[in-house]
């Protein structure tokens, strides 16, 4: 007998696989995107190491050269394939370019990740602010000149939104201090298919520790990542892969899956040969879906960005984020994530035309159902709370005496949180940044924001119940 309906998330995931469009994570379209010999094998492939194999954690035989594959395509010195996500790669990237209490150069918009390893080493953040009408690149260079001792620089490239960084200055400068230039590349995996088409990787552009997540945008099991050594990190001794080697034993499973490994290596041998092409033809089907765009919706591509990533403002609609969100839903068309003015969404490179049709559709939908053309209004409290994400409120108590020590810690409304020690960290969702880390002080400004983004229906966690609001702070 089926009894399917007795196990919840069994049911539910089967039925989010099916008549859904997904326009998000992962990358391999719940399964279709691998081919049917490789599909309906993949729990075969789920082994410990064996003779025949080879160790992933200690890399040797044919582990090692899937590896040695994957790092030739992508232009590394190096390569590790990480089964346990980015996450992993991020915290073994820090551990082996960072020792314990030492300086990290850092922009505020990061995963969490950084926060979490930014505590477990016990460093200090030096914050590259973002200041009125700079650029992420000119914040960073400036805050290196400033602080040539620190040991490592880190760099998101590209973001959510596709938006990259032009790492060519900041590398040049960073091989003259000896600092480490460590790249989250999680949303890039795919740059180096069609490097004439779409933005250079970081490897190509000189970086030491670079982290790509394979199952954002490429046919790889969730959650698989490759972690590389630049070249010239590696020649020149800057980063050593034995250290490497030992970190990784440090934040990943003594168990790391062969399943996942396997679609790694996949996901490398299905670019390297069929990755030109499908990105030629996602453009194709990406230029469609930009000619037909209704005027109500916007598509955001900034220079220099990735092509292949979909952004859209629907302020003009003057729709809110739940009404975009049910649109969407009615539609069956899954996006990334919807925020206060955008929508993102992560096209799988062998996107069917059948799928930018439904979305396409969706679009049209959301713009028909707007009250009226609105005019742009420039919120200047919504900016000003945007630019709370580029700067750091002050800190009072290290992040790693907050999450890791014994301090005693209460839960106050969020009203009169102004002036108190942050216990956990305050992120909405999305954009999945850190407004406030542990340690650092709740300022009036923030507390305002996060009302806001809480009236638009945007999880903030961090904020306990979202009736009372409540925040955990230091006694
Ligand atoms: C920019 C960025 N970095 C790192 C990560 C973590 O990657 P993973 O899910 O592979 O652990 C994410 C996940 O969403 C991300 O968006």
């Amino acid at each position: 007998m089926n009894s399917i309906s007795q196990m919840p998330l069994v049911e539910t995931l089967f039925a989010a696989a099916q008549e859904r469009f997904s326009f998000h994570m992962p990358g391999n379209r719940h399964g279709q995107s691998f081919p049917g010999w490789l599909r309906d094998n993949l729990w075969s492939l789920d082994t410990t190491e064996l003779a025949q194999t080879g160790d992933i954690q200690n890399p040797t035989g044919k582990v090692r050269q899937a590896m040695d594959l994957a790092a030739s395509f992508f232009g590394a010195g190096h390569t590790r394939f990480v089964t346990t996500g980015t996450t992993t790669s991020l915290l073994t990237a820090l551990a082996t370019a960072c020792p314990y209490g030492s300086e990290l150069i850092l922009p505020r918009r990061v995963h969490q990740t950084l926060l979490h390893g930014t505590a477990l080493l016990n460093l200090t953040p030096i914050w590259a602010e973002i200041r009125e009408g700079e650029q992420v690149e000119q914040a960073l260079l400036r805050t290196l000149k400033a602080n040539p001792q620190a040991r490592a620089l880190f760099v998101t490239s590209p973001g959510y939104d596709g938006r990259t960084v032009c790492l060519t200055e900041l590398v040049q400068l960073a091989d003259r201090c000896g600092t480490i230039i460590i790249v989250d590349e999680a949303h890039g995996s795919h740059f180096a298919a069609a490097p004439d088409l779409l933005p250079p990787s970081a490897l190509a552009q000189g970086a030491d520790l670079v982290a790509m997540s394979a199952h954002k945008t490429l046919p790889a099991l969730t959650p698989a990542s490759y972690l590389h050594i630049g070249h010239k990190a590696l020649a020149t001794g800057k980063i050593k892969a034995d250290k490497l080697g030992q970190m990784l034993k440090v934040f990943q499973t003594s168990s790391p899956s062969f399943v996942i490994a396997a679609t790694l290596d996949y996901a490398r041998w299905w670019l390297e040969h069929h990755g030109r092409q499908a990105v030629e033809n996602l453009l194709a089907l990406i230029a469609a879906l930009d000619r037909g765009l209704p005027p109500a919706i916007k598509r955001i591509q900034l220079p220099g960005s990735d092509p292949l990533r979909l952004t859209y403002d629907y302020s003009r609609t003057g729709l809110s984020r739940p009404q975009v969100n049910a649109i969407f839903d009615a539609g069956r068309v899954d996006p990334e994530l919807v925020d206060l003015t955008r929508i993102i969404l992560i096209p799988a490179l062998d996107t069917t035309q059948d799928e930018t049709k439904a979305l396409a559709s969706v679009l049209q939908t959301v713009a028909s159902t707007a009250p009226g053309a609105v005019p742009v209004q420039i919120d200047p409290a919504a900016i000003a709370e945007e630019a709370l994400f580029d700067q750091a409120p002050p800190s009072a108590v290290p992040c790693s005496a907050v999450l890791f020590g014994d301090l005693k810690k209460t839960a106050i409304p969020l009203h009169e949180a102004n002036g108190r020690i942050a216990a956990e960290a305050i992120v909405p969702y999305p954009p999945g940044i850190a407004l406030i880390w542990p340690g650092e002080i709740i300022t009036a400004d923030r507390i305002r924001a996060i009302k806001r983004f809480l009236a638009a229906d945007i999880t903030v966690y961090g904020v306990r119940d979202p009736d009372s609001s409540s925040v955990v702070v230091l006694e």
